[in-house]
């Protein structure tokens, strides 16, 4: 008789083995996943067509000779406003391309190392003109001159993309100077943030804002042709009509995202192929979604101030030894919450906060998905808040790593 010795029959080796050379040889239902990513540039755009041709009249003045109005897009995220202006800039670019008198320039202000400070700034729109600039040493006075020059005998539009990220790096004091002196410069700012104009210079606002274009959600019905229309490119099979539905119906009930609907897609695609299924079937889709949500949770809990982990750290403390407890019982009470998150402050020497503050942190965490509250009576002992962990295994195992990583657990 044989003895085992527990040895499985795959070990790590041969499952990384079996896995890569499974992907390299097997059948993928993709053609060309890439044409799912957001930064793939399609050949139309659908349902813009309004907005096209507003930003079109506002920008064809410079063919003959003319500064075009400076020029506000808002909108929610995912709307189009990105890929609908540089669809419209680089029409513009084909006809103008020989004009030496007309220049254009996209900046994203959201990109690292671009637009951090003003010199940066400065710097980067230089380099778009072709002027050559070194990293630091200039001052920005020297470079705002330089860029005068260099602008003085054209017509420029510059579109500023995410462009309240750069107020908040910078203020709106760089802004302020640029459309005074900007005789010559059109500027196209855009922003996903609907209250961008609050606590800015009203002067920066309306010299901006002296033309506005604005991007509303997608419906269930226009993402569908948005998606179906890359879907035929970007697969090899023909995707059912169910899908791209369930997909598109998904992500119009999140404020009409074009891209979460296309990751969407892309990540139900992944996860078949992953199991080798011949086809995306709306299960796929289902777990797709499912991942993103979770993705997001971690995100931010990631993004979350160290004293919100620490709250978080305490009920998951708490919660587990409650759960293994006599009651076996997950749920815990804020006042238990509080001594233990003091606790953590003490080792982790933070400042610790009133229960008060605590009990917004807790509010904020629940509202990201990952706790339930409720508010019970005691008897006489009067009103308590339990609390209960509500986020799967394996979600709580990443944000426990996300907690380790922070100093908790
Ligand atoms: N009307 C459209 N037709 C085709 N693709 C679109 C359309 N609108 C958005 N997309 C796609 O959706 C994604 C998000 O669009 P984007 O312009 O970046 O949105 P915003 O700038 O408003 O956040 C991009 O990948 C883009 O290719
Ligand atoms: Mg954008």
């Amino acid at each position: 008789m044989q003895i085992s010795y527990g040895v499985p029959e795959e070990t790590g080796v041969s499952i990384v083995r079996k896995v890569f050379s499974q992907y390299q040889t097997g059948h993928s239902i993709f053609a060309d996943k890439n044409i799912l990513l957001p930064e793939y540039v399609p050949d139309d755009i659908l349902h813009r067509e309004a907005e096209m041709e507003q930003l079109t009249h506002m920008l064809a003045p410079v063919l003959k000779g003319y500064s075009p109005n400076n020029i506000f897009i808002y909108g929610p995220v995912g709307t189009g406003k990105t890929i609908t202006t540089k669809f419209v800039l680089k029409e513009l670019f084909d006809i103008v391309k020989k004009n030496k008198k007309i220049g254009l320039i996209y900046i994203n202000c959201k990109m690292k190392r671009v637009s951090d400070t003003e010199y940066r700034l400065l710097a980067q729109m230089l380099r778009e003109f072709g002027v050559k600039v070194p990293d630091t040493g200039l001052s920005t006075n020297v470079l705002h001159r330089r860029l005068e020059m260099t602008a003085e005998d054209k017509k420029t539009i510059v579109v500023l993309d995410e462009v309240d990220t750069l107020i908040q790096k910078i203020g709106d004091g760089f802004l302020y100077s640029m459309l005074r002196a900007a005789g010559n410069m059109s500027l196209i700012g855009i922003t996903n943030n609907l209250t961008w104009q609050n606590g800015l210079d009203m002067r920066v606002v309306s010299s901006l804002a002296q033309e506005e274009i604005v991007f509303k959600k997608y419906n269930a019905n226009q993402l569908y042709d948005i998606l179906k229309t890359r879907a035929e490119k970007a697969f090899d099979i023909k995707v059912s009509d169910s899908v791209i539905s369930k997909c598109a119906a998904l992500a119009a009930q999140e404020h009409g995202d074009a891209r979460r609907a296309l990751t969407l897609l892309k990540t139900a695609g992944e996860l078949a192929d992953r199991d080798g299924a011949p086809n995306i079937d709306e299960s796929y889709v289902d777990a797709a979604e499912g991942k993103m949500n979770s993705d997001r949770v971690i995100e931010s809990l990631k993004g979350q101030p160290r004293q919100a982990q620490a709250v978080f750290a305490s009920i998951l403390e708490l919660s587990q030894k409650a759960r293994t407890g006599a009651w076996k019982d997950d749920r815990v009470l804020s006042g238990d919450v509080y001594a233990k998150y003091r606790d953590f402050c003490r080792i982790a020497k933070m400042r610790e906060l009133t229960q008060r503050r605590v009990c917004d942190l807790v509010k904020e965490i629940e509202s990201l998905g990952m706790i339930e509250t409720n508010v019970v009576s005691h008897g006489r002992h009067g009103r308590k808040t339990e609390i209960r962990i509500s986020v799967d295994n394996s979600l709580l195992n990443k944000a426990k790593l996300i907690l380790a990583e922070a100093g908790f657990v």
